[in-house]
């Protein structure tokens, strides 16, 4: 060997050595160890302007059908961007028996002090609204990363026959021999996520803070790149090729959207990639749109369903609503302004005049939850495994033509003591596009020995507890340039937030057009104050017959007046 030839080989060999340790840590960090160091977002209040209050001015009466994340926001929102001279009546009507919608918790042993994410469980340190009002509400946050006495925290991504990645804590080195393949693909990943999220943020400030028109604000910042493509097309098109995106990025599209990376659009994948400081509220995210509707000192109105609203002559709005809880069953009632706060295509209400731009009826996902308690661990076999079952299993789809699993993730949650065996049990929590059987969970648990145990007090002691819910859960989020109407009427008094799901579909988002709507309906009360007082400094300065219309500050519509 010629000595020339041996700097050359050893730069290359801690040249790759540092690429492979990069690589290894990026991947690692962002998959499997989101920091826990939250940094807390001020959200700025708008300036107020200043003008004289009418001592005499009215309350605006305003109805928000839905109590879920967008709805408890704009309440809140409305409450904090209004101007001081405004008092407002916010009503919340809400259809089922609980605030928080898609943000919801069921009890473990139907034990309350076991609560357990149904819905959406997880945000991240960039959503400013949700990690502000939980440092608001005093709410404590814990991180997602299981703590299991017993098991070692492990994460896999299996595509039905194989494992095409193992993290463990103590297995670094078999991450880094796996992650070895992917090379520049998860750094770039990383930086390409940034990037994006960075455009996201500025939907929060001026000047694209408040937008009318989300089509607009998306093209405006870049995003509709990213929304036109597939997240296979987006990550090739930003020079991120091989197996990262099928074996990572999809395992995370999956298991958040259960769609796979060549179907749902390219922001929506880097939103799966977005992962830093990824965090729930403990005993459940829903308090946090709790403490909204609370700080908002909303009316909310339980197992009360929208069934119609209709404008009426003086251009307020009339809300019809099924109610329990009323001793008629109908409850009726006139509004300023009306928010649509759930999905027009599930909410099941008429409104009269129709909207000018009907949301049209988009595909949802049909999602399988299913939550149990067993004593058992997942057995090794049913995976393809010799050692332990990772405590967090992805899915990704298989290489050559077999079919994926039949779920897209099963997380063994944590630990709990079963009330009446006296038992420590596992809680386990698996997504799937169909129902999960049976049989088909007895056979992914480790079996009792049989000699002890004949086979149907082992079927009875296999699953303690169960609980299976179908959501809608999410839209098929496949790429488009254009999304649906904020406002919904011409005269800026109905709204609606769910345009924005098939942009982006969280609970932040959600929340910041909550509070997008928010801003443009308080900011629409603040033209019209500033109409009547001028309308009213004209008359003081000689009489000067009020312009035509304007709207006075007691909002009756222009026409009415004459
Ligand atoms: C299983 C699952 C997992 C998820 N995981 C995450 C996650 O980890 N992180 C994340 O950020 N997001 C997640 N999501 C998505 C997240 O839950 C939603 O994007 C978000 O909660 C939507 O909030 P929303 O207020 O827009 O709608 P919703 O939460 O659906 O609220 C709408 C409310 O309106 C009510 N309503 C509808 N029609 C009427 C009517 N006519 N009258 C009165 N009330 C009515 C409904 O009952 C509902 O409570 C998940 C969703 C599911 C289902
Ligand atoms: C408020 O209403 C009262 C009674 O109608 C009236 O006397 C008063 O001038 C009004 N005040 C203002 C600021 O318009
Ligand atoms: C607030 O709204 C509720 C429900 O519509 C109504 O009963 C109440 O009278 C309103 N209060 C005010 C001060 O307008
Ligand atoms: C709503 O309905 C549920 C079930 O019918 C009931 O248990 C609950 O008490 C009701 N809540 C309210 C506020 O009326």
């Amino acid at each position: 060997m010629e000595p020339a030839q041996r700097p050359n080989r050893s730069t290359f060999w801690s040249r790759r050595r540092i690429l492979g340790l990069i690589c290894l840590v990026v991947a690692v960090y962002f998959l499997w160890y989101p920091s826990s160091d939250t940094k807390w977002v001020i959200v700025t209040l708008p300036d107020a302007g200043i003008y004289q209050c009418d001592p005499n001015e009215t309350a605006k009466n305003v109805a928000i059908i839905g109590a879920g994340s967008g709805g408890a926001s704009a309440a809140y929102y409305i409450d904090r961007f209004k101007h001081p001279c405004n008092s407002v009546n916010i009503t919340v009507y809400e259809r089922s028996s609980y605030v928080g919608g898609r943000s919801t918790t069921v009890d473990v042993y139907g034990d309350p002090a076991e609560p357990v994410e149904l819905g959406a469980s997880i945000f991240v340190e960039v959503n400013r609204n949700l990690v502000s009002a939980a440092r608001e509400f005093n709410l404590a946050t814990q991180g997602f990363k299981p703590k299991i006495k017993d098991l070692p925290n492990t994460l896999g991504v299996y595509d039905g026959k194989d494992w095409v990645f193992m993290g463990s804590e103590s297995g670094w080195w078999t991450a880094a021999k796996i992650l070895w393949k992917y090379g520049l693909a998860p750094i770039r990943t990383q930086q390409l996520m940034k990037k994006t999220v960075g455009a996201f943020l500025q939907m929060y400030e001026e000047p694209h803070f408040p937008f009318q028109d989300l089509s607009q604000t998306a093209y405006d910042l870049g995003l509709t790149e990213a929304t036109a493509a597939t997240g296979e097309e987006f990550l090739q098109a930003n020079g991120i090729q091989g197996l990262f995106g099928t074996d990572i990025i999809q395992a995370s599209t999956r298991v958040n959207y259960a769609q796979n990376i060549d179907k749902i659009h390219g922001l929506e994948s880097m939103v799966c990639m977005a992962t830093d400081g990824a965090m729930s509220i403990q005993g459940g995210n829903w308090q946090i749109f709790d403490g909204m509707l609370k700080a908002s000192r909303a009316n909310v109105l339980l197992n009360t369903s929208v069934s119609n609203v209709y404008r009426r002559s003086d251009g307020s709005y009339a809300v019809n609503a099924l109610s329990s809880s009323y001793p008629t069953g109908i409850d009726l009632a006139i509004y300023d302004t009306v928010v649509l706060a759930a999905p027009l295509q599930f909410a099941k209400l008429n409104f009269t005049p129709a909207p000018v731009n009907p949301p049209p009826e988009i595909p949802y996902v049909n999602l399988h939850v299913t939550l149990f308690t067993s004593p058992r661990k997942l057995n090794p076999q049913a995976f393809n495994l010799e050692g332990a079952v990772p405590t967090t299993i992805l899915t990704t789809t298989p290489k050559t033509n077999a079919n994926p699993p039949p779920f897209y993730s099963i997380s063994t949650l944590r630990t709990l003591t079963n009330p009446t065996t006296y038992q420590r049990e596992y809680l386990y929590k698996i997504f799937s596009p169909a129902p999960v059987s049976p049989s088909w969970l007895h056979s992914i648990l480790t079996p009792l020995h049989a000699s002890t145990h004949p086979l149907a007090t082992q079927d009875r002691q296999d699953i303690s507890w169960i609980y299976e819910k179908v959501w809608q859960s999410y839209p098929y989020l496949s790429p488009r340039i254009t999304f649906e109407d904020v406002q919904l009427d011409e005269e800026g008094k109905v709204w609606y937030t769910s345009g924005i799901e098939s942009f982006i579909s969280t609970m932040e988002t959600s929340s910041l057009m909550g509070m997008n709507v928010a801003r443009l309906i308080t900011d629409g009360w603040k033209r019209e104050g500033k109409e009547s007082e001028k309308q009213k400094l004209q008359k003081a300065e000689g009489g000067i017959e009020a312009a035509t219309g304007q709207v006075p500050m007691t909002g009756k519509a222009p026409g009415e007046e004459l």
